[in-house]
């Protein structure tokens, strides 16, 4: 009798969660304190095609806060509300070689680089669809939710963690705010931001939501279109350039894929018209990029022949 057809791909998923749950290197994330909390030998990993095939293996299940991997959803968001001239107006699209948190505008427009550092993302926050915080904030939660294919909640302890040690938010936040590229009120542009960054997926979800964006803004789950092609595609050219901040170039020239890191761990990776990657591993490389996550990708990319270029 034959033996039973185990998917290539679920057949790496096994082999790299047994292979790479070896690799200890990397620090969780303790700047916002309830981060710290996370056990460091989570290990999830997903693929979601865009057919609606999930494969998973490892703590695929375990919920976390999305933290910066949320950006390029929201980004999405902001341009199929806004569209991208007036998104523009207010955010860059230049990749900036510089940490996540950097404290620093560009010259003359005093606009943040772009919507994957948190001075952008920030910004970005307030530009979805909304007259006021409470709009706008149920516009990020049910966006994120669509793409994600259920309803995503939001882990208040994580977020009133980060609302009380955002000092360099804050501060990212009312420099902007005096260059006049932040435009809403600061206490509440963070709130909306911090928020964003709590809510709550899992690695499944995270594939799924990359999916979504690889697949045209189309969710491969529930059929929802949740961002037009031109959103999606936008937020994926800006994952490519900017989405593992300081890594960003080694990145694409070794994965080759657009993707996005985030500190609780998260790590999405897209194949546009094809796939969404989905990883997690809350032990960080200096750079703030999951250890375990980006080798799993690069492995993925390579075994696969998943390299755009
Ligand atoms: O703003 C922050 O610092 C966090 N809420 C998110 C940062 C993040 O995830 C950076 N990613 N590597």
């Amino acid at each position: 009798m034959n033996a039973p057809f185990v998917s290539p791909i679920q057949d790496l998923l096994d082999d790299l969660h047994a292979r790479l749950i070896e690799q200890r290197a990397g620090e969780v994330a303790t700047y916002i304190p309830e981060l710290g909390k996370a056990d460091p030998e989570w290990f999830g990993l997903a693929v979601a095609t865009l057919d609606g095939t999930v494969y998973e293996a490892g703590d695929s299940r375990v919920p976390f806060t999305i933290q910066s991997v949320s950006k390029p959803f929201v980004y999405a968001l902001a341009l199929q509300d806004r569209g991208l001239p007036d998104v523009l107006k207010q955010v860059g699209v230049e990749p900036t070689g510089d940490a996540f948190n950097a404290v620093r505008l560009e010259p003359y427009t005093g606009r943040p680089y772009n919507p994957m550092v948190n001075a952008g993302a920030i910004v970005t926050s307030t530009l979805v669809g909304g007259d006021t915080y409470e709009e706008r904030r149920e516009r990020i939660l049910s966006g994120l939710s669509a793409f994600a294919g259920r309803e995503l909640v939001v882990d208040h302890k994580v977020m009133d963690s980060e609302a009380a040690t955002g000092d360099r938010n804050r501060a990212l936040a009312y420099l902007m705010h005096g260059a006049g590229t932040l435009t809403c009120d600061v206490e509440e542009s963070l709130r909306l931001y911090f928020e964003q960054c709590a809510a709550l997926v899992t690695t499944t979800d995270l594939a799924v939501m990359t999916a979504t964006l690889a697949g045209g803004g189309i969710n491969p789950l529930t059929g929802e279109t949740v961002v037009s092609v031109e959103a999606a595609a936008h937020a994926l050219t800006v994952m490519a350039t900017c989405g593992t901040y300081d890594y960003a170039g080694e990145w694409l020239v070794r994965a080759g894929l657009p993707a996005k890191s985030g500190v609780s761990g998260g790590l999405i990776a897209a194949l546009p018209s094809q796939l969404g990657l989905g990883l997690f591993s809350p032990r960080l490389d200096p750079r703030g990029n999951s250890v375990r996550g980006v080798a799993a990708c690069e492995e993925l990319s390579q075994r696969f022949g998943l390299h755009l270029m």
